[in-house]
C-alpha cells in the first residue's frame, strides 16, 4: 500500500494522477488534510482509500498511515520553519509507529548548506529523516517552471521590467514532470536511503528566462539587479514574504540551483518538458503569474499562523 499526502495541492494532485496509472487504486491511500475537499470526491468511487491526516494532529496521521508500506510526505507549505519541521517530524514519527517501511520526502533542489531561507526546514527535515532508522528516499524536486513569476521577482504579465537582487542559473523543471518521476520512484521501489536530485536538462539565468518570457510575449521586458534592501522595499506590501524571498537570490548567485542532473530524464524515460514550451503554455493563459505568486504567499502565511 502506498500512502500519499498533499493530494489536494499542485504537486501532490499530479503525483496521485500519475500513480493511478502505475498501481491499482486499491493500493493507494490518500491522507488528506481537508477531508471534504472537492478534489477527492471521485477518488473513493475509483477505489482509492481516503483518510483524514493533519500534520498538526499526530493521532490522525497514525490512523491515516496504518497498513501502509510506502509513504510520500509532501512538504508542508508555510513560512514558519518551526511549523514545517514539526509537521514533517510528526509525519515521520507517525509513519514509524504505523509500521511504514519506506518514507519518501519532497525536499527542494537548493544546496546542502543553502543560503536560501526556504531551504532551512527541508535541510532540518532531511537530517531528521536520515537519522530516523527507517528506509527513506529524499527527492530534491527542482524549481518548478510554474514558479517563474516568483523567481522573476513577483512578476506580473503586464510588467515591463524584472528587478531581482541577484542572478544565476536555474535548472527549471515542469511540475508535472517532477510529479511523474516522483510517482515512478515510489511505485518502482529502490533508492533506499538515497537522495535524488530532479532537475531540468539545462540551467537558464534569470536574465535568460526574462528574455524568453519577453520573446514569447512579443515585447521588451527589461532585466536588472538591485540590492536586497531595494527589493524588499519595492515589495513592502508583501511583508514577510518579500524578506524571506530575498534570501533566495544569494543562493541563486552561488549556483545552488544551476546543477543539472540526468536523473529526471532517466526516470521519465523521455526528455523533460523544455522551459520554452512550458512558458508558452503558461503565458498563453494556462497559468496566471499573479495567481502563482498570491497562492505561494497565501499558503505560506496561512501555515505560519
Ligand atoms: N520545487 C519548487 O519549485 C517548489 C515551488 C513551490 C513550492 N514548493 C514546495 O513544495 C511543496 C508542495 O508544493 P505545492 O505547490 O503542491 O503546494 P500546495 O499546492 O500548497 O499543496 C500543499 C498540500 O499540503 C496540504 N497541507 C496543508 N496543510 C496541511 C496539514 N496541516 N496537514 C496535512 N496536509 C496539509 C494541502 O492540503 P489542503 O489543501 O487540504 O490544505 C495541500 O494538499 C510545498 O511545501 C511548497 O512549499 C516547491
Amino acid at each position: 500500500m502506498i500512502i500519499l499526502t498533499g493530494t489536494t495541492g499542485n504537486l501532490g494532485s499530479s503525483i496521485l494522477r500519475h500513480m493511478l496509472g502505475l498501481v491499482p487504486p486499491s493500493r493507494i491511500i490518500a491522507s488528506v488534510h481537508n477531508r471534504s475537499a472537492q478534489a477527492h470526491e471521485g477518488l473513493e468511487k475509483k477505489g482509492v482509500h481516503v483518510r483524514a491526516g493533519d500534520y498538526h494532529d499526530p493521532g490522525s496521521l497514525e490512523r491515516a498511515f496504518a497498513g501502509g508500506d510506502r509513504l510520500l510526505i509532501v512538504s508542508h507549505p508555510s513560512f514558519s520553519d518551526e511549523l514545517r519541521v514539526a509537521s514533517h517530524r510528526n509525519a515521520i514519527d507517525a509513519a514509524k509507529k504505523a509500521g511504514v517501511k519506506h518514507i519518501y520526502y519532497t525536499s527542494i533542489a537548493f544546496g546542502g548548506e543553502s543560503k536560501a531561507a526556504v531551504m532551512k526546514a527541508h535541510l532540518e527535515t532531511e537530517a531528521y529523516l536520515r537519522s530516523a532508522g527507517v528506509d527513506h528516499t529524499i527527492i530534491r524536486e527542482g524549481v518548478y517552471m510554474e514558479s517563474y513569476p516568483l523567481y522573476l521577482g513577483f512578476f506580473e504579465v503586464s510588467d515591463a521590467e524584472v528587478v531581482v537582487p541577484g542572478d544565476g542559473g536555474v535548472a527549471w523543471a515542469a511540475r508535472d514532470d517532477l510529479a511523474e518521476a516522483t510517482a515512478k520512484v515510489i511505485a518502482g521501489g529502490g533508492y533506499k536511503d538515497e537522495t535524488i536530485l530532479l532537475t531540468g536538462p539545462r540551467a537558464y539565468t534569470l536574465a535568460q528566462t526574462t528574455a524568453l518570457v519577453s520573446s514569447i510575449l512579443g515585447r521588451e521586458i527589461r532585466f536588472s539587479t538591485a540590492s536586497q534592501g531595494e527589493f524588499v522595499k519595492r515589495h513592502a506590501a508583501k511583508g514577510d514574504a518579500a524578506r524571506l524571498w530575498a534570501s533566495t537570490y544569494p543562493a541563486i548567485e552561488a549556483g545552488e540551483l544551476s546543477v543539472v542532473d540526468p536523473s529526471l530524464e532517466r526516470i521519465l524515460g523521455r526528455p523533460p518538458v523544455s522551459l520554452e514550451s512550458r512558458l508558452r503554455g503558461l503565458l498563453g493563459g494556462e497559468g496566471e503569474p499573479r495567481a502563482e505568486v498570491s497562492n505561494w504567499i497565501d499558503n505560506g502565511q496561512r501555515g505560519a499562523r
